[in-house]
């Protein structure tokens, strides 16, 4: 498909919508050891053998930290209102704790400030996922200092950035974390104890808690929130195990986070499915970790699907998968925002990360990558849907900017919709971007033209806005 094909969703969005496109310092920096940066635990565990899917490392990724200025000029390119980056806590404080490297800090006030200049605004978040090795040699998130260590970190970085920045992350996917970083092990630091991973869920948690208070005591005028990555959980069939099991991967998945982030404490059936396992819990964390947030982000990739026999196969059911073997199926977008709002009272939402890799060529200096434009507009239309539907979604951010190292896929895998060679470091738009571009800019035009957003009954949608006053604590 052409990307001028591709039809524009029906217009529910408000003018102070905000479009966005993703990365995190990780996947996109380099510059692994440059300028005094310490080691962060993907860097270790990229050197474990067997353990990144191609074999490749970070080390060089896509140059971002020497090429950063080029890469904003593709975000201001794509004329989208909020570029969401992570900072690299070893970057900025080698060793976690102890001596800031002031080079670190002076990097991301530079990218702070070159989004700026571009008018794009900065969505900062602080843990997307490269701890600093010298905290985990003393136990990660499995140690309860780490929780003290990263509230110290965000108060540093917010001291340096936070009166630029519109919004702070603390954490990114704290279930990847915990139970990819620590159960089944196949992320960093690859630890495989299912307690363990229970205990750094709470931590994580605790310490996102914690950092928003800090933060607002420090007078934080940036908006403050976690993301989650989210799916909603469907049975494999009607039968009553099948049904029960796709109630606990919920539990463990959504409810596990968003119970406690919601003031009700952790799930009971979650919690006795731990047993023994179950975290240990000081008086006082819950009412940590419900700290009001200014604005809640969910990633959205796929559907789950579960069955009590065993592993479901993805594509089963007749559905396209991306290169990540992840089922295509955007209306679990709008069942999922749908949810979201019947069950909890949700500050303004964000789709933070919404994207598919695909096995993308450049042919005659260019990407032909249909699949992603048809991607990206059936989800953009699913979120539509939702948030005429009355759910307080105030932005879709696209992941990503840039193709990058995918933790454990490697290199291999590309999300961009701008391509990266990497062997010569040169930029590619794919049909992708343009897309994506001449999409926000149509957006911008409905907005300046002062077309009001309507529903899919034609009355016109009230448009949520980002200063929805804060829940009060519960
Ligand atoms: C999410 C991560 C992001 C990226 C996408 C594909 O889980 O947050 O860094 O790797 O998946």
């Amino acid at each position: 498909m052409k990307p001028d094909d591709t039809p524009d969703p029906p217009h529910p969005f408000p003018p102070d919508f905000v479009w966005g496109v993703a990365t995190s310092a990780f996947q996109i920096e380099g510059g692994a050891d440059a300028d005094g940066k310490g080691t962060s635990i993907w860097d270790r565990f990229c050197r474990r053998p067997g353990a990144i899917a191609d074999g490749s490392d970070a080390r060089v990724a896509c140059d971002h930290y020497h090429r950063w200025a080029e890469d904003l000029d593709l975000v201001a390119a794509l004329g989208v209102d909020a570029y969401r980056f992570s900072v690299s806590w070893p970057r900025v404080r080698p060793l976690g704790r102890g001596a800031w490297n002031p080079k670190g800090l002076d990097f991301y006030e530079r990218l702070v400030d070159g989004m700026l200049e571009r008018g794009v605004r900065p969505y900062l978040t602080l843990n997307h996922w490269d701890l600093p090795d010298a905290l985990q040699a003393e136990g990660g998130w499995a140690q309860r200092g780490t929780v003290h260590h990263f509230v110290d970190y965000a108060l540093g970085v917010h001291a340096r950035l936070g009166d630029r920045v519109a919004a702070i992350t603390t954490h990114n996917e704290p279930w990847v974390i915990a139970t990819l970083g620590h159960d089944s092990g196949v992320f960093a630091p690859g630890l495989r104890s299912r307690a363990t991973a229970a205990q750094v869920s709470h931590h994580l948690l605790l310490s996102h808690g914690l950092a928003l208070q800090a933060l607002r005591a420090a007078g934080s005028r940036a908006k403050l929130g976690i993301v989650l990555n989210l799916s909603p959980v469907y049975p494999a069939s009607d039968s009553e195990p099948d049904r029960t099991q796709a109630r606990l991967e919920d539990g463990l998945l959504a409810r596990w986070y968003l119970d406690p982030l919601f003031g009700r404490g952790y799930p009971i059936d979650v919690w006795a499915h731990l047993g023994a396992d179950a975290p240990r819990v000081h008086d006082g964390d819950l009412a940590a970790i419900a700290a009001p947030l200014d604005f809640l982000g969910l990633n959205y990739y796929s559907r789950k699907v579960v069955s009590a026999a065993g592993a479901w196969q993805p594509g089963s059911d007749g559905l396209a998968v991306t290169d990540m073997g992840w089922e295509v199926f955007p209306r679990g977008l709008t069942e999922l925002l749908l949810r979201l709002h019947r069950d909890y009272p949700l500050p303004p939402l964000y789709v933070m990360e919404n994207g598919a890799a695909f096995r993308d060529a450049v042919v005659d200096g260019t990407v032909h990558d249909g699949e992603r434009v048809a991607y990206l507009a059936a989800h953009i239309a699913a979120a539509g849907d939702a948030l005429a539907q009355g759910v307080p979604l105030v932005g879709y951010t696209v992941w990503s900017l840039l193709d990058n190292f995918e933790w454990a896929s490697g290199l291999a895998k590309r999300f961009g919709i701008v391509h990266v060679d990497y062997a010569t470091q040169r930029r590619t738009w794919k049909d992708s971007g343009r897309w994506y571009r001449d999409f926000v800019h149509r957006q911008r035009a409905l907005r300046h033209a002062g077309v009001q957003p309507v529903g899919p009954r034609g009355d016109a949608t009230p448009a949520p806005t980002f200063d929805t006053p804060r829940r009060t604590s519960s």
